[in-house]
Parts: structure tokens; C-alpha cells; sequence
């Protein structure tokens, strides 16, 4: 069977960018049973941002519950914190001396908060630790040492994808082939989900909408999204709207049909807001249930967790002494 993996770092609660992005995606891909799936909390990734105890924890949790709470089956999906799995830092390192450092200099996310200081008057490199600067490298490390064929994810995460493929590629050809080469798969139609402002939704521009907020929240936040200011009763363009692209996420496809024609008719951004939460609130209100009786158990979440860890240390395992006996250690 093919692998399929997706991580996602837990630096504050998931939100509807992430769902559309990569969880659901990476579940749908674990319900056809076509696919052997690795789905994972980016522990260590997120300790590049995230250095308080409590919030850390919380975050954790929150991350691994939601992945539980929208239908995450952990006997059939290998479902692990990153921080459980040492297999994946050791193979880091081993990928860190077969990467070139300019490679890592043209990261998108390094990049742009160089560019950040430099506006800023800054010297480059202030506030940048070198877990940010090597971050893609731990990430093909988790993408790599399960040999994963493709990669759900987000737009954003595209070049980290294509980065753990030129690192395979270095690698199969000093070492002989070793890593088949993972695929990203990004939905065009979701590759980025706009978030309250119109820019995409992410946590570090605070314009998210967390899945998981009470259903007042969320009637607040779908109220305050962005439109422009055309009339209620003048024709609007569905296939380039926020509201439109996630009432699609949550709504039946009769809806979906109907709203496409109101669009065309002509209908207010408040009653298409109204709309939304309704089909969003109707869509999340179980999983919602769900998440908030797991986060008041975490032990149930470790036990869950430390189950997928085992799993994955399995494979990881047998595969890292492979790799290391064709680089010479011995085993
Ligand atoms: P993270 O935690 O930022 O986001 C998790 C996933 O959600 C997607 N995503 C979005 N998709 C569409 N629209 C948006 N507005 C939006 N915001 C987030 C992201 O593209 C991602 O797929 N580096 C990764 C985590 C990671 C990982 C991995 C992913 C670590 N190791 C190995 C895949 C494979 C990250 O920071 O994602």
C-alpha cells in the first residue's frame, strides 16, 4: 500500500484553515483503504515558537484531539506525537549533513523573517533560532523515514515537500536508492484557505477561525469575514468568494447547488453569513462533543498516542538501520 503522511505543528488551537488544508484531505485519503496513513502532531517543530510548559501541553492536546474528534481511527491510521518517534531526530541529523546550507537560505519561512528584520532595520538573523533555519530538514526527516508516497497539505507547505524530495534525491544518489520520492497533494480549489481579513487564514496573523469554539464564537467570527460591498441584490462571483469556498466545505451538495444560484440572483453577505454558521455550526457540532470530552481526559489522548507511537517506531526503526548501514555505520 502507499503511505500517506501529514503533520501538523502544534502552535495554538487548529483551525478551519488547517481542517480544509490537510485534515480532511489526509482523512478521506484513510477512508478509502487504499493507503497505509501516518498522521502526526509536530511536536518538535513547534518548540521553535511555542516555549511555555502549559500552552505547550494544551496545544498538544488540542492538535491530537481534533484530529480524534473529526474521525481519526487510530487502529487504522499510524496517529503519533512527532516528540514519541526519536527515530525521526536521528535521521535529522543524518539529513542535515546531506543538505547543502543554501538550500535551507532560500526556505520560505527563513526567508521571509530575514526580510522581515532587514525592514526593520534589524540585523538579519535577529530572533531566527536555527530550529526555524532547519526546520525543513526535520520536516523531510518525518516525511522520509516513512517512505511516504504523498503529503496532503496546504499550499504553504509545498516547497517543504519539494525540499524533502531534493534531499531523497541527494541522498539515493550517494547512498544508492533508499527514499522513494514523496508528492505533495494540494486541492487547487483549497490550497489556501482565506482567513477573517481575506489574507490566508494562519495563526500568526490572528485571523483564524479555531474549529473548535463555542458555537457563539463561531457565529461572531463568520459575521466578521471579510466581503466587499456590492449590493445584496446584484449577481456576485461564487468561485471567488471566502464565504462561498467554505460554505462548500460544510454544506450538502443540494445547498451548494442553491447557493451557487442565490449567489447568481443576487443575496446579501449577511444572509450568506447567517448561512454558513448554520451549515459550519450543524457540520462541527458532534466533532465539537467530542473534542471538548477527550481535552477534559488527556490521558486517554496519551494512551492513543503512545499506541500510534509504537506502531511508528515499528517501521521507523527497521528502516533507520537500513539507512545507517548504507551510509557504514554497522549495525
Ligand atoms: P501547519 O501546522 O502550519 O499547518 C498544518 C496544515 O494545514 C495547512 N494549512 C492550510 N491549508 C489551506 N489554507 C490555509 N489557510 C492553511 N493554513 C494551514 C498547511 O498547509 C498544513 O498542511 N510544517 C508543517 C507541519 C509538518 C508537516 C510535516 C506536514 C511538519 N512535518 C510533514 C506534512 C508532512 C506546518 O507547519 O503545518
Amino acid at each position: 500500500k502507499k503511505v500517506v503522511l501529514t503533520g501538523i505543528k502544534s502552535t495554538g488551537r487548529p483551525h478551519v484553515g488547517n481542517y480544509i488544508g490537510a485534515i480532511k484531505p489526509a482523512l478521506q485519503l484513510a477512508a478509502s483503504n487504499e493507503y497505509s496513513p501516518y498522521y502526526f502532531i509536530a511536536d518538535y517543530h513547534s518548540l521553535t515558537t511555542v516555549q511555555n510548559r502549559e500552552q505547550f501541553k494544551e496545544y498538544v492536546y488540542g492538535i491530537a484531539a481534533s484530529w480524534l474528534a473529526l474521525g481519526l481511527d487510530p487502529e487504522q491510521s499510524t496517529f503519533y506525537r512527532q516528540a514519541d518517534v526519536p527515530e525521526i531526530m536521528e535521521l535529522s541529523w543524518i539529513l542535515s549533513c546531506l543538505t547543502p546550507k543554501g538550500l535551507m537560505n532560500r526556505a520560505h519561512a527563513y526567508k521571509s523573517a530575514v526580510e522581515q528584520n532587514l525592514q526593520n532595520s534589524l540585523d538579519q538573523d535577529a530572533g531566527i533560532n536555527i530550529g526555524v533555519y532547519s526546520y525543513p530538514i526535520l520536516m523531510a526527516s518525518d516525511i522520509l523515514l516513512f517512505q511516504s508516497d504523498i503529503v496532503p497539505v496546504g499550499k504553504d507547505q509545498i516547497q517543504h515537500v519539494e525540499i524533502a524530495r531534493d534531499i531523497a534525491t541527494h541522498f539515493n544518489h550517494v547512498f544508492g536508492e533508499t527514499f522513494p520520492l514523496p508528492q505533495y497533494l494540494v486541492d487547487t480549489s483549497t490550497a489556501v484557505v482565506p482567513g477573517l481579513d481575506g489574507r490566508k487564514m494562519s495563526k500568526s496573523y490572528n485571523n483564524t477561525i479555531p474549529l473548535f469554539c463555542g458555537e457563539k464564537e463561531l457565529e461572531k467570527l463568520t459575521k466578521r469575514i471579510v466581503t466587499d460591498s456590492t449590493p445584496p441584490q446584484e449577481p456576485k462571483d461564487p468561485d471567488h468568494s471566502s464565504l462561498f469556498l467554505l460554505y462548500q466545505e460544510f454544506a450538502s451538495e443540494d445547498e451548494v447547488k442553491q447557493m451557487r444560484n442565490n449567489y447568481h440572483s443576487g443575496i446579501g453577505w449577511g444572509e450568506v453569513k447567517r448561512e454558513l454558521f448554520q451549515v459550519m455550526n450543524r457540520y462541527l457540532e458532534q466533532p465539537r462533543q467530542r473534542y471538548k470530552e477527550l481535552m477534559s481526559n488527556p490521558r486517554e489522548i496519551d494512551k492513543i498516542l503512545h499506541y500510534g507511537a509504537e506502531k511508528a517506531r515499528h517501521e521507523a526503526n527497521h528502516f533507520l538501520k537500513k539507512i545507517k548501514e548504507k551510509i557504514g555505520y554497522s549495525g
